[in-house]
């Protein structure tokens, strides 16, 4: 991968979650400035690397959103990426979920990445130049009977990145998905642990499951200058689904 990250300044959300705080670590080792934002900032986390600022922002608020992009724009007077990677857990069968538990959901992760997105987006437009990516899931195209509700949220934002993708491609602005299957995280062991004794013997096609690093690499890749004719598209970083039986 050529280097194109040096100076080059990106924000995070859910930056505290594994998947974002291996993103954050990515871009910081390739030598960008990373704003790694999360509701709850745990400033120990990255205290090996200079170039991360931590900043709490609840995408849930967009005022919250919009406070931290002026907090951005003031401190760097840049931005050249956006990840959105927030989710809360709501896992469980249909019947038990409650309106509430698909309403967290949706303001955690559609909402929360429609909201920094909308607030960044002009940025991009006025510079010529932005790229977006958004952590959805592989339960876009094949939902777990257990997450219903995150799976639908992560169908609902790869049309919006499609959508994105060729609304502001002419503004030379890219939008992505990163659509990650079974990685090795809380919030899979979480979702393995609410179907425990409906998993196949086999995860994934390839040795599962993944890491947050290789979903890390799927979102620098989009992120940099290698996928400058990437847009609107879903990457799955998946180990291929489910094997054949
Ligand atoms: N791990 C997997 O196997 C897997 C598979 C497919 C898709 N994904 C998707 O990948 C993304 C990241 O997953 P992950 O495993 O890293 O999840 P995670 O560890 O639960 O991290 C998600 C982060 O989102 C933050 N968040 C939640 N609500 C927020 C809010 N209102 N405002 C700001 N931050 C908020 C949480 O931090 P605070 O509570 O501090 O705010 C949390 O650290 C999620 O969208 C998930 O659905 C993960």
């Amino acid at each position: 991968m050529s280097s194109t990250f040096e100076d080059r300044v990106y924000w995070v959300t859910g930056a505290f979650g594994a998947l974002g705080a291996a993103t954050v670590k990515r871009l910081a080792d390739a030598g960008a400035h990373v704003i790694a934002s999360s509701r709850n900032v745990d400033t120990e986390r990255f205290a090996d690397s200079p170039r991360v600022v931590p900043l709490s922002v609840d995408v849930a608020d967009d005022h919250s959103v919009r406070a931290a992009f002026a907090h951005i724009e003031e401190r760097f007077d840049r931005l050249d990426g956006l990840v959105t990677s927030t989710n809360v857990a709501a896992f469980g069968d249909f019947l038990d979920l409650t309106d509430d538990d698909w309403q967290r959901v949706i303001e955690a992760k559609l909402l929360g990445s429609v909201r920094p997105i909308r607030t960044a987006l002009p940025r991009f437009i006025e510079q010529g130049r932005g790229a977006i990516v958004a952590i959805s899931g592989r339960g876009g195209i094949a939902p777990p009977p257990n997450h219903f509700p995150g799976s639908s949220v992560n169908a609902a934002l790869d049309l919006l990145v499609h959508g994105l993708g060729r609304k502001y491609g002419p503004h030379g602005v890219r939008v992505n998905a990163v659509a990650p299957g079974p990685i090795r995280s809380p919030r899979f062991d979480a979702m393995a642990s609410a179907q425990a004794g409906d998993e196949p013997t086999r995860l994934t096609a390839l040795d599962g499951p993944g890491t947050p690093e290789d979903v890390a690499a799927a979102v620098t890749y989009l992120l940099s200058d290698d996928a400058r004719f990437v847009t609107g598209t879903r990457l799955y970083v998946d180990g291929g689904g489910p094997p054949y039986a």
